[in-house]
């Protein structure tokens, strides 16, 4: 497993509410379970070589869900983000956000905030949680800081690069992940990352996310190992 193991790996939790569903649970339920599975996985990782770790918690599109279940994502995202305030204090986890915050409440605001501050020297696996998040909603909050700046005469639209939108995303400086894994079988991307993941291997299992295993990322880390990534190039023998 030692060589060639992606640096940053991003993970759409798909499947919490059709693995409630077959055990006739609410689909909170199966949300805490997905709370739990990623703690697992969290805890093997750092032991495996991956640097960083995104995950989707909650899209921009998933506010069309019913009030009740909104309701019960958020309340776990309180749980977890505070668990890992209190309980990994002393534990090595440096923990980030991807997405627009200013929509959540105003406490987990807040809560998010002292943890990505209590984190930051930590040296362990970087870890981003993914949170009214949408790829689209990211590229199009850049565009418009960088829109700003040429408003104010401090940029040249000709100026603006490749590497300058990167610089703007909330990403920034995180490297693009390179493997990107999609629980329950679904062969879409939902809006994760469009811009970081141009060019990452997509890894799709039928696994529902509560029942994911750190052995499933084994899987996926060993079929990106075996991928010919060509990057539009030719790979000559
Ligand atoms: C993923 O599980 C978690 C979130 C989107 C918050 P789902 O709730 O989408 O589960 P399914 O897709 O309905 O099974
Ligand atoms: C993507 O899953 C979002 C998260 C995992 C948080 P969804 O369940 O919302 O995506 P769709 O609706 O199947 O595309
Ligand atoms: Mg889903």
């Amino acid at each position: 497993m030692a060589n060639n193991v992606p640096k940053h790996i991003a993970i759409i939790m798909d499947g919490n509410g059709r693995w409630a569903k077959k055990r006739m649970l609410p689909r909170v339920m199966g949300h805490k379970m997905g709370a739990d599975a990623l703690d697992r996985m969290l805890n093997a990782a750092g032991s495996l070589g991956v640097e960083h770790i995104t995950v989707y918690a909650f899209s921009t599109e998933n506010w069309k869900r019913a009030e009740e279940e909104v309701k019960g994502i958020m309340g776990i995202l309180r749980e977890y983000i505070n668990k890992y305030f209190r309980e990994y204090i002393n534990s090595d986890f440096r923990v980030d956000s991807v997405g627009d915050l200013s929509r959540l409440a105003p406490d987990l605001q807040e809560d998010i905030a002292r943890l990505k501050e209590a984190s930051k020297d930590r040296k362990g696996i970087h870890l981003t949680i993914a949170m009214n998040y949408g790829g689209r909603d990211e590229i199009k909050r850049a565009v418009q800081k960088l829109a700003q700046r040429v408003k104010d005469g401090e940029l040249q639209p000709e100026d603006i690069t490749e590497e300058l939108i990167s610089q703007n995303l909330d990403s920034y400086p995180t490297p693009d992940p390179e493997l990107v894994i999609r629980t329950s079988g679904e062969f879409r991307t939902s809006n994760f990352l469009l811009w970081q993941s141009a060019y990452a291997e997509y890894y799709i299992t039928d696994k529902l996310w509560p029942d994911f295993t750190v052995e499933d990322l084994k899987d996926a880390i060993k079929s990106y190992q075996g991928r010919d990534r060509r990057f539009g190039g030719r790979n000559e023998e």
